[in-house]
């Protein structure tokens, strides 16, 4: 990787197409999104449950240019305006992350500028930095349909995973429940819905795991709920949807937000970010805010637009990676399981 003096690349082309959202925007500074357009597949997806890896490269092709050519246009720039184009190279689906990498190094090379790699992870937590500055040391909590982490920042730049999922993400969790429930693709939305109308009143396990540990795993809840619906229907009962939804909602936040909280005194940071798809919980919402408050915390928490997938995201994260003169050259590939840096 090249290092450049890079403080000329203010005006980022940002492409994201790991997961099903073909998205490009054009980012400022690493704050002003210029434009920020995301062309979901949701619709596509929907009849299969989920998504399918093969069925989204393709949507990407057809919708990558487009799409990048609708955040030129939106914000009322041509290619001479921009000073480098960023990327997400991993993690995500492989045949989705190729097409916005190949994308990405066409437009680098035709316009003759810097191409930036950028990690998902290091672009849901930089979405924070598009509402106000990250105070350091920072902590993330990332959760999304792909990925349930968290993340100590000791300065920009800088992370390290104290805790992750040891087998379903949370978002994944929430899709499962919803198709035991038969409510559609995406779940999320709908046991959140679902949740407010109903009373925690069944008891569902937590998975605490070792003492200390800021791992999670959610596989165990997801067999709870399945088993439970499953046992009450064998005895002729029915159990209410909403209180099994309420009932799921409340352990999943529940953990979250307690280890959140002990991870943030143990790693005395300034600030707490949230991100990722599962931040629109309005539930987590509540709950995570209360705590903070509690705790005298800084929060911060994106709005939707900023926290499922989107390409201004990416741009934040470019600029920082910029400033540290973070290039790569026509060789840059995509990487499904990339670690994050
Ligand atoms: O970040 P995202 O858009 O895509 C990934 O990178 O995975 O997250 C999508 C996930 C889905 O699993 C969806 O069910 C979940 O976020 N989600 C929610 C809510 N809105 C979206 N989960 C719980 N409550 C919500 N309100
Ligand atoms: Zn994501």
């Amino acid at each position: 990787m090249a290092k450049t003096s890079s403080s000329a690349w203010k005006t980022i082309l940002a492409i994201e197409t790991s997961c099903d959202e073909t998205a490009a925007a054009i980012v400022h500074a690493g704050t002003e999104v210029w434009s920020n357009v995301v062309a979901s597949q949701i619709e596509s997806h929907k009849r299969f449950g989920g998504v399918v890896p093969e069925i989204a490269s393709r949507h990407h092709v057809e919708q990558m240019t487009m799409v990048m050519e609708e955040a030129l246009r939106e914000a009322d720039v041509t290619w001479e305006d921009v000073d480098a184009v960023a990327v997400t190279e991993g993690p995500g689906l492989v045949g989705a992350l190729l097409v916005g990498v190949n994308a990405a190094k066409a437009a680098a090379f035709a316009c003759g500028l810097p191409l930036i790699p950028v990690h998902h992870i290091a672009g849901h937590i930089y979405a924070n930095q598009l509402i106000e500055p990250i105070q350091y040391p920072a902590l993330a909590l990332i959760v999304s349909g792909g990925h349930t982490e968290l993340v100590y920042a000791a300065e920009e730049g800088s992370f390290e995973i104290i805790g992750e999922t040891r087998d379903d993400a949370v978002g994944e969790a929430y899709d499962k429940v919803a198709r035991t429930l038969g409510l559609p693709y995406p779940g999320g939305p709908a046991v959140d819905k679902l949740a407010a109308e109903g009373e925690a009143s069944i008891d569902m396990p937590r998975a605490w795991l070792e003492q200390g540990s800021y791992d999670f795993s959610f596989s165990g809840l997801k067999s709870a709920v399945i088993n439970k619906l499953h046992n009450a229907s064998q005895k002729g009962e029915t159990l209410e949807a909403a209180d099994v939804a309420a009932s799921f909602q409340g352990s999943v936040i529940d953990v979250l937000v307690t280890k959140t909280v002990a991870a943030a005194r143990e790693y005395e940071v300034e600030h707490v970010l949230v991100a990722g798809g599962v931040a629109a919980n309005r539930g987590l919402r509540a709950e995570v805010e209360r705590a903070m408050g509690e705790e005298g915390l800084k929060l911060t928490i994106p709005p939707l637009k900023y926290c499922t997938d989107n390409a201004a995201m990416i741009g934040a994260a470019a600029y920082v990676a910029g400033k540290e003169g973070r290039q790569a050259d026509m060789a840059l590939n995509a990487n499904p399981s990339l670690p994050l840096y």
